[in-house]
């Protein structure tokens, strides 16, 4: 079941959403990469960030809550080291990437955006803890934008960038429209939602319990901007949550916390969604 999704064709509408499937190691132990649509990375900055405090990690009845900071090894070992071992196992490598400035995140696209087997950039607009990680705290719309035209004046051409938008109600169909017109190919609607661990940290908010505000967030871009190419991610774990999205007019979903208890969730949906589109087909 191949799709089109920001000028890239891939295998699957699948993909596994940043942060969610560590270095692609852990998952590949239990199915190939290639299958996937895609593998977001975790979000990349430019220097190596260790991340927050402990715990990181705490579960709700229906989630996650977390704190973790965005601990990655920064852009030089991970083009030295993560980037080809991805390459080598058949991923289509989406590099979400985070700055603390317009200028990091401009530089980051620089360079991913030359570096063989990058398919596409995530920008990471809407980090649920974004002053607590030190990243550029994305509130508006015109912010998201800015970010957006300072990737795309410094990427390749032909390198398409995806904007991660925040499952918000209120004001997502108005930021997807202004990263669409400064030049994102699609939007990913949306991260985590902005939360508090047990101490009080600023925190995120994943799981089943995002997912009926993450739809309707999908839903409403894609009746609003029917042109707009739109990835939903939130809450997904079974292949009828997948559907859902895709029948809100999603092009493409992501799996984020269900990777975290079921490292073949996103292998499963992909899986079970080929076989719709057989039985379509036939
Ligand atoms: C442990 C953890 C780490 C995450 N790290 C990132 C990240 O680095 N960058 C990012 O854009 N989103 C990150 N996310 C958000 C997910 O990619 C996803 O947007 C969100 O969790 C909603 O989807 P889900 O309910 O399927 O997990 C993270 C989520 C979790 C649970």
């Amino acid at each position: 079941m191949t799709v089109e999704l920001a000028g890239l064709t891939l295998p699957s509408p699948v993909l596994v959403a940043s942060g969610c499937g560590g270095t692609g190691r852990e998952l590949a132990a239990y199915a190939p990469l290639a299958d996937l649509g895609g593998f977001v990375t975790r979000s990349l900055t430019l220097n190596a960030r260790l991340g927050g405090p402990q715990p990181r990690i705490v579960e709700t009845p229906s989630g996650l809550v977390h704190a973790v900071g965005l601990p990655n090894p920064g852009l030089e070992p991970f083009l030295a080291t993560e980037l080809p071992w991805l390459v080598q196992h058949g991923a289509r490598v989406v590099v979400s990437i985070a700055g603390s400035s317009l200028g990091e995140y401009a530089e980051l696209a620089r360079r991913l955006g030359s570096a063989p087997g990058v398919s596409a950039i995530e920008v990471n607009l809407s980090s649920p803890d974004a002053s607590a990680a030190g990243v550029f705290d994305v509130r508006e719309p015109f912010h998201a934008a800015s970010v957006v035209s300072a990737v795309q004046r410094d990427l390749p051409r032909g390198v398409p960038v995806l904007a991660k938008l925040r499952s918000d109600p209120v004001r997502v169909v108005e930021s997807a429209r202004t990263v669409l017109e400064a030049g994102a190919a699609a939007v990913v609607v949306g991260n985590a939602l902005p939360a508090a661990m047990p101490d009080g940290r600023a925190a995120g908010l994943s799981g089943p319990a995002i997912r009926p505000l993450a739809l309707r967030c999908v839903a409403d871009v894609c009746a609003a901007l029917p042109g707009a190419q739109v990835v939903g991610v939130g809450g997904i774990l079974g292949v009828d949550d997948a559907r859902s999205f895709l029948a809100a007019g999603a092009t493409a979903v992501q799996v984020g916390t269900a990777l975290l208890h079921d490292p073949t969730a996103a292998a499963r949906l992909a899986a079970a969604l080929h076989h719709d589109s057989e039985e379509t087909a036939s």
